[in-house]
């Protein structure tokens, strides 16, 4: 029985990854994640507000040392980000685990204008990241801004973080643009490798006692999974882009059917948030445990069997499909 797989031209040992998140900056979190059979490790995010900050903290202490200020050293860089103080905190963390771990690990860039921040891909590479998720987390508030235009805005941060470097990149996208499949094909010209479906945008919700905004990140479930389900299945087998399922996983039936809509891998955050790294040992047992019920020798044997590339049921994703379904009523 084979788990292997490829994902952005990197040899997997299975198809499941542990998805950015804060533990994912200490090193004996990241060895409990291999060791319960992680196949790779995304750090959490370095962010371009934290880069811009560290930069412009750079350029203050030079300005005042340039005149000679003894109060320029008080100056310490401010703690954005779950690693520790300042993006060179995050460079040593990739470092580490490089050193540490013997899977892949993926450097998290965060961030959403075409600015300098994409330059750190080059100094994530040097200091051993074996691919960069690029999460373009942009929410466009402005309403005179046109569906073009923010589609442009992710081929341009693209294109920037692929100048100078080498390593493979995914981009971690929001569902919520106006032709994926498109954009798809702009990204992967553009020079990224992968895709990471999908980003989980903030969504606010009201506290009627407060009459106030509320927010917080919450803990996904599988009732998350139908739409990066949907996405993964109409572009596997159509794109050369590497494709990571992720949302929504907590069990080996949530792995396979993001592997059979045509992932190449899987991520999973919320889950081992929830009950601890071990618990990817027991998802990966219930995915070979699906495989073999089924007598499937490989991952590859069975990925994206229910793709829409290879459905011969295409029409069950268009109108008609739609409509019989409203006429049918709500499944109970
Ligand atoms: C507490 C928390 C922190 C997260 N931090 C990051 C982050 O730094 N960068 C990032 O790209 N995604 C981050 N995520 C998103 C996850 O990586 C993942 O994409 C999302 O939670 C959906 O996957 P899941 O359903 O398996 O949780 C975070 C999620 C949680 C719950």
């Amino acid at each position: 029985m084979s788990l292997a797989t490829h994902y952005l031209g990197l040899s997997l040992k299975n198809p499941l990854i542990a998805s950015a998140a804060p533990a994912n900056a200490q090193l004996d979190h990241l060895r409990r994640l291999e060791d319960a059979g992680a196949a790779a490790v995304v750090l959490p995010s370095l962010f371009q507000e934290q880069i811009e900050a560290d930069t412009e903290l750079e350029e203050l202490i030079l300005g005042r040392m340039a005149h000679n200020s003894p109060e320029a050293s008080s100056y310490l860089p401010v703690a954005i980000g779950p690693y520790g103080v300042g993006s060179e905190a995050y460079l040593d963390l990739i470092r580490r685990a490089h050193q540490a771990l013997s899977i892949p690990v993926i450097a998290s860039l965060n961030g959403a204008t075409e600015a300098g921040w994409t330059e750190y891909a080059r100094l994530m590479e040097q200091a051993g990241a074996d691919a960069i998720e690029l999460n373009i987390y942009f929410v466009p508030t402005d309403l005179a801004l046109t569906g073009q235009q923010v589609e442009d805005r992710y081929a341009g941060i693209v294109a920037s973080a692929r100048r100078g470097v080498a390593v493979p990149l995914s981009v971690k996208l929001s569902p919520f643009v106006s032709a994926l499949g498109n954009l798809a094909q702009r990204l992967h010209d553009n020079g990224a490798n992968g895709l990471v479906l999908f980003n989980r945008l903030i969504q606010p919700d009201y506290d009627l006692a407060s009459m106030r905004l509320t927010q917080g990140v919450h803990l996904s479930t599988p009732a998350e999974m139908p739409l990066p389900l949907l996405w993964t299945s109409l572009l596997a087998g159509r794109t050369k882009l590497s494709l990571a399922g992720s949302t929504g996983v907590h069990s080996g039936d949530d792995i396979v059917k993001y592997l059979l809509a045509g992932a190449d891998a899987v991520m999973t955050a919320s889950a081992i948030l929830r009950y601890g790294p071990s618990y990817m040992t027991r998802m990966l047992d219930e995915l070979r445990i699906w495989l073999e019920v089924r007598a499937f020798h490989s991952v590859a044997d069975m990925r994206g069997l229910l793709s829409w590339a290879r459905s011969r049921h295409r029409e069950r994703y268009g109108r008609p499909s739609y409509i019989k379904m409203l006429e049918t009523g709500p499944v109970a």
